[in-house]
C-alpha cells in the first residue's frame, strides 16, 4: 500500500486482518515511525487495537524503503492524496505519478499497479503512457477506487455495498476477485467495468451524494422561511424507495476530504471532455455559498457580532475523525472572529493547528469550560457526546442561545426548557 492516509492505512490493516501480507509505505518519515511505535497516525475508530494486533502477528510492516516493499509485492496499490490544483478545479496528479515513477524504479520484476485513490478519467491511461516512457510495459495498471467513509471505515471496507474493478483485461478480475472474496461472501457486489468506467463511478457516486445534501440544504432554507420542519420533507420525501432515506438531513455545508475535492474534480473531467456538468457547478456554488447563510443566520441570532462569546461544540467536518479537510468550521471561525467575536471551541479529537494562529480563537478542554462564559454556543458536528447536554447547568447566562447546525435537539424540548434554541430548516417555538 502506496500512502498510509485514511485510505490506505486502513485498507492495508484490513487487508492484512484478513489474511493476506501487507506492507505499508508512506514518504512521511514520521508516520512510519509512528506507526512502528504503535501509534496510529490517524484518529479512526477501531483502527490501533486492528494495527496492533496485524502489526504482532507480523503480517502487517510498515516502511519507508520503496525498493523493499516494492520488490516484495505481487499487488501495488497507489493510495496517495489527490487534491485539487491551487488555482483551479483541477486534480493535482502529481502524487500518484511520482508514486508510479518510484514503482518503476524499485523493480524490473511484472507488477499489477492498482490505483485505489479517486483519480479522473484517463488517469490509468496516463500511468500506463508514462510507464512506457520509462520502457516499462510489464506493469499492469487497474481501477479499485475506495467507498469507505471516514469514522466508519473499518466496518465500510469489511462490508462494503460494492467492489469496483476497472481494467482493459479480464484476467486482472480474476486475480482482484480472489483478493477480494472474503467480503464477496459476506454480500459484497463484486463489480467490473473498463479502467475508464471504475474512475468515473467514483466521481459519479460522490457528486451524486454532494447534489443530494446540496438539495436538501437548500430546501431548508426555503423550510424556515415558509415555517415548515424539514425533518418532515426528508421523512416523507426519503419513504420513496426511488429516492432513499440517507443523505437528506440538512445541516452545514458538505466538507471533508472528499466532497469539495471530487465535485470540483469531476466539473474539470467534464471541461476537459467539452461537456458541461452544469448541475454539479450548481452543487459547488450553493455549497460555498452555505457558510454564509449560516454566518449571517449568527449575525441575526446575536444582533452584531462584535465582543461576543461564541463557542463551538466539534470542528471536524463530521464525527469519529479527527479530519479538518475542507470542514466548515475552517471557514465560519476565522469570519466570525474577522469580525470582533471571541471565539472558544472544544473538539474531542484535541486542538486544531489550524485555528492555532487565528486572534480571538482559543481551544478549551471540554465541554463545559468551553461554554461556560458563550453568548451562543454552535454544535458544529454531531459527536455523541454533545448529544444530551445540560445547557442551563454549564452556562447560567440567561440570554445564552444555542444555534444547532446538525438538528440535534427537539425543538419542542428546548422551548419547554426555556432556552433560546435556533437549528436547520425548522421552525421556531417560542
Ligand atoms: N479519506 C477518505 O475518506 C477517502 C475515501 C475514499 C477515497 N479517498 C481517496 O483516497 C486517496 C487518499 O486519500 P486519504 O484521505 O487517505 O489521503 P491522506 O492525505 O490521508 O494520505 C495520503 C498519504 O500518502 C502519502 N504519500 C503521498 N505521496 C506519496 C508517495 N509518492 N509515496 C509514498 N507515500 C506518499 C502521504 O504522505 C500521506 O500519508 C485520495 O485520492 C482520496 O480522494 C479518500
Amino acid at each position: 500500500m502506496i500512502g498510509t492516509g485514511y485510505v490506505g492505512l486502513v485498507s492495508g490493516t484490513c487487508f492484512a486482518d484478513l489474511g493476506n501480507k501487507v506492507i505499508c509505505i508512506d514518504k512521511d518519515k514520521s508516520k512510519i515511525e509512528k506507526l512502528n511505535s504503535g501509534i496510529s497516525p490517524i484518529y479512526e475508530p477501531g483502527l490501533d487495537e486492528l494495527i496492533k494486533k496485524n502489526f504482532a502477528s507480523g503480517r502487517l510492516i510498515f516502511t519507508n524503503d520503496f525498493k523493499k516493499a516494492i520488490s516484495k509485492s505481487e499487488l501495488i496499490f497507489i493510495c496517495v492524496g489527490t487534491p485539487n490544483k491551487q488555482k483551479s478545479n483541477d486534480v493535482d496528479l502529481s502524487f500518484v505519478f511520482k508514486a508510479a515513477k518510484e514503482i518503476a524504479k524499485s523493480t524490473k520484476n511484472k507488477k499489477i499497479i492498482i490505483t485505489k485513490s479517486t483519480v479522473p478519467v484517463g488517469t490509468g491511461d496516463r500511468i500506463e503512457k508514462l510507464l512506457k516512457k520509462l520502457k516499462r510495459k510489464n506493469l499492469d495498471i487497474i481501477s479499485n477506487p475506495e467507498f469507505l467513509r471516514e469514522g466508519e471505515a473499518i466496518r465500510d471496507f469489511r462490508f462494503p455495498d460494492r467492489i469496483v474493478i476497472g481494467s482493459n483485461e479480464k484476467k486482472h478480475f480474476k486475480i482482484l476477485k480472489k483478493l477480494y472474496q472474503p467480503l464477496i461472501n459476506k454480500g459484497a457486489n463484486f463489480f467490473t467495468t473498463s479502467r475508464r468506467g471504475a474512475e468515473l463511478i467514483k466521481y459519479a457516486s460522490n457528486a451524486f451524494l454532494a447534489t443530494k445534501i446540496t438539495f436538501i440544504n437548500e430546501l431548508a432554507n426555503l423550510c424556515e422561511k415558509a415555517n415548515i420542519n424539514i425533518e418532515d420533507i426528508s421523512l416523507g420525501m426519503g419513504s420513496d424507495s426511488r429516492i432513499g432515506s440517507r443523505f437528506l438531513r440538512a445541516g452545514p455545508a458538505y466538507g471533508g476530504s472528499c466532497f469539495p475535492k471530487d465535485t470540483k474534480g469531476l466539473v474539470s473531467t467534464g471541461d476537459k471532455f467539452k461537456i458541461n456538468l452544469s448541475i454539479v457547478k450548481s452543487v459547488i456554488k450553493s455549497n460555498d455559498n452555505r457558510k454564509k447563510v449560516h454566518t449571517e443566520k449568527i449575525k441575526k441570532i446575536l444582533g452584531s457580532l462584535k465582543g461576543k462569546k461564541i463557542a463551538f461544540l466539534g470542528v471536524t467536518f463530521k464525527p469519529n475523525t479527527d479530519d479538518m479537510r475542507d470542514s466548515v468550521s475552517l471557514k465560519m471561525i476565522p469570519y466570525l472572529c474577522k469580525n470582533g467575536s471571541k471565539v472558544t471551541y472544544y473538539d474531542p479529537t484535541g486542538e486544531k493547528k489550524e485555528f492555532k494562529k487565528i486572534d480571538n480563537c482559543k481551544f478549551k478542554k471540554n465541554i463545559k469550560e468551553n461554554c461556560i462564559n458563550a453568548d451562543l454556543i454552535v454544535l458544529h458536528t454531531e459527536w455523541d457526546e454533545f448529544k444530551s447536554i445540560d445547557f442551563k447547568r454549564i452556562n447560567k447566562n440567561k440570554k445564552l442561545k444555542i444555534f444547532d447546525l446538525r438538528n440535534l435537539y427537539s425543538i419542542s424540548e428546548m422551548s419547554n426548557k426555556k432556552l433560546d434554541y435556533y437549528s436547520v430548516g425548522r421552525p421556531k417555538i417560542n
